[in-house]
């Protein structure tokens, strides 16, 4: 049997990791995680009164959900407490909220031995904000994907147009620099690229050329 493998995938808000976390998961045949997801599912879970729990309660409410993957490739499913986790958690307010619990150490380090937890011997695309810093330093493959902030707005509104949902451009654009404000600057695991990631610029680049990019990569170390 092959050797597990971890591929990451970071990156600010829009950038397209989840597409092509999917696609490089995929073509390797491995399950892809979207730690985002995860964050994402414990912002929804605790709504905005999780804010003001003290961190005795917030370990409380935190211990009561249980992350899983179902499946592998593009068809992954992340389960919270055995419900997939779907489009509910893909809203601005939710990931408003996600980026700002996510400054929380105790969130982080709760998140961090989940998704660890899920690392430790299933191969994985794992695709979030500090999979290559601190979730998965040891990887054998990094990536860092970055667009300037109005690029990556366009592309979210175009991802909430296809999802049949209503956005203003501006305000995408507005809420995708908080959250880069947010995500870089927080005192833990903030978004950075590993020192031996491989940054890709994708502003100008379209989703054929970055998955290109970063499968000649995977190949050429995986074959060198
Ligand atoms: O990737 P995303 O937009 O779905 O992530 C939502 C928020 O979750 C993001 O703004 C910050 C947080 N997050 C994080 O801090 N670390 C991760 N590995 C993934 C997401």
């Amino acid at each position: 049997m092959a050797e597990p493998i971890i591929v990451t995938l970071d990156g600010p808000a829009g950038v397209g990791k989840t597409t092509l976390a999917k696609r490089v998961a995929q073509e390797l045949g491995v399950a892809y995680l979207d730690t985002g997801g995860m964050f994402r599912a414990t912002a929804h879970a605790l709504g905005q009164d999780g804010l003001q729990l003290s961190n005795e309660e917030l370990a409380n409410e935190l211990e009561k959900l249980r992350f899983s993957l179902q499946g592998s490739g593009a068809d992954t499913v992340l389960l919270c407490n055995n419900r997939p986790v779907g489009d509910e958690v893909r809203t601005e307010a939710v990931s408003m909220l996600a980026s700002t619990m996510a400054t929380k150490p105790i969130v982080r380090e709760f998140q961090k031995q989940a998704q660890q937890a899920l690392g430790a011997d299933t191969s994985l695309v794992a695709e979030g904000r500090d999979m290559g810093t601190v979730i998965f330093p040891q990887a054998p493959h990094k990536f860092f994907l970055d667009a300037r902030p109005e690029e990556r707005a366009q592309r979210r509104l175009r991802q909430y147009q296809a999802m049949g949902k209503d956005a203003d451009l501006a305000e995408l654009t507005q809420s995708i620099r908080a959250r880069d404000e947010q995500d870089r600057n927080r005192t833990v695991a903030p978004l950075k690229p590993a020192d031996d990631a491989h940054i890709i610029d994708t502003s100008e680049l379209d989703k054929e050329q970055v998955f290109q990019e970063i499968i000649g990569s995977i190949q050429g170390n995986v074959n060198g």
